[in-house]
């Protein structure tokens, strides 16, 4: 095997624009494809612990599907990913409104967020990984957030069987920027319907709490003693079903964790064993947080790939910085100001044990 990369004409974007799918496939034979359309992660092929490659991602089976995508599946996120309280917040002594697409929430990041825009794309190879720049101008008002923003997100697999991803972005004004990848995995997606057996580990002590609208209060629980607690490998399913009001809220896990070692390294946050295949993801992040969501709200109306989305049937770890930051100064800033130049780094790592 060597590094390769195939471009693909994927379809027509609603704006009349040509859109491509490229998939890079590394030394040992996994691969890894991501449309310019959003630059959405479409499939994720790893090996399990016999050598047999598998899609460990849920996606769809066409370009349209993407046009609508209302879990985000696979979905580059942006500008603010998570939830905006009441669609408002002050940017820079002015107030901002946008629009409200999750209740009374602005939710990842608007109507046509960085998931629904086509971006230029520009495929690389090393001696070690294959990859692919997207760039993107989100323009001065793009869903009512100020400034032009340039923002570029890198894909690139590694021989090592880690797919990185990486962002960076400069604006002209000040405005907020708090990007994620929505991935959605199970491990063994061929043959199990829910991810309820997978053993997650966390490198975290604390939550968000959430209020009724899943915006955090400005509290923060110590997970220990809790549903929440996975700062030892527990399967994602022991606890979820409890009858706690935190997990109400959600439905299952919909939550904020606050990695425990707050540098802006690359540091693990997230391991996820899945028995049968062996397969292990490992997840690294520069971010000071990490949601952990458990598709609660997949219902099996929507399919691809052969199955129905059902409830809980994948797990996103979306590594990011708390939620409606914006509103809640007790937490970190996502302002970017002109001058400054965003960066954020995740890495999804996969072997077997
Ligand atoms: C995030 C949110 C969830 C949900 C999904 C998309 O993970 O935290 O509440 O909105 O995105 O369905």
């Amino acid at each position: 095997m060597t590094l390769s990369i195939k471009v693909e004409e994927y379809g027509i974007s609603p704006k009349g624009e040509a859109v491509q799918l490229f998939t890079l496939t590394n030394a040992q034979g996994a691969s890894a494809s991501i449309t310019n359309f959003g630059a959405n992660l479409v499939t994720l092929y790893t090996p399990d612990n016999k050598g047999q490659f598998a899609d460990i991602v849920l996606g769809y089976d066409s370009l349209e599907d993407y046009f609508t995508n209302v879990p985000y599946l696979g979905a580059t996120i942006g500008r603010v990913g998570n939830r905006i309280g009441n669609g408002q917040c002050e940017i820079a002594g002015k107030t901002y409104t946008f629009v409200q697409n999750n209740g009374t929430n602005h939710l990842h990041g608007g109507l046509e967020g960085f998931d629904k825009k086509v971006w230029r794309a520009e495929t690389f190879k090393t001696e070690s990984s294959v990859g692919i720049h997207l760039d993107l101008l989100s323009e001065d008002g793009d869903q009512g957030y100020p400034g032009n923003l340039q923002v570029r997100t890198t894909y690139e697999l590694h021989n090592d069987n880690q797919l990185t991803c990486e962002y960076s972005a400069t604006t002209d004004k000040t405005t907020i920027l708090n990007m994620t990848n929505h991935s959605y995995f199970n491990l063994d997606m061929a043959n199990q319907t829910d991810i309820l057996s997978h053993e997650l580990q966390l490198k975290s002590n604390q939550v968000t709490l959430l209020d009724q609208n899943q915006l955090p209060t400005g509290e923060v629980m110590n997970v220990a003693g809790t549903a929440f607690d996975f700062t030892e490998p527990k399967a994602i399913g022991q606890d979820i079903f409890a009858d706690d009001a935190q997990l109400n809220i959600g439905g299952g896990y919909d939550i904020n964790y606050i990695i425990t070692d707050q540098s802006s390294q690359l540091r693990v946050a997230a391991i996820v064993t899945e028995a049968k295949t062996g397969r292990r993801l490992t997840v690294k992040t520069t971010e000071p947080c990490i949601q952990l969501y458990t598709a609660n709200f997949l219902d099996g109306s929507l399919k691809g790939k052969g199955r129905a989305f059902e409830k809980h049937s994948a797990f996103c770890l979306e590594p990011q910085h708390v939620p409606d930051a914006p509103n809640k100064p007790m937490f970190k800033s996502i302002e970017l100001k002109p001058g400054e130049t965003y960066s954020s780094k995740m890495s999804f790592a996969f072997d077997t044990v």
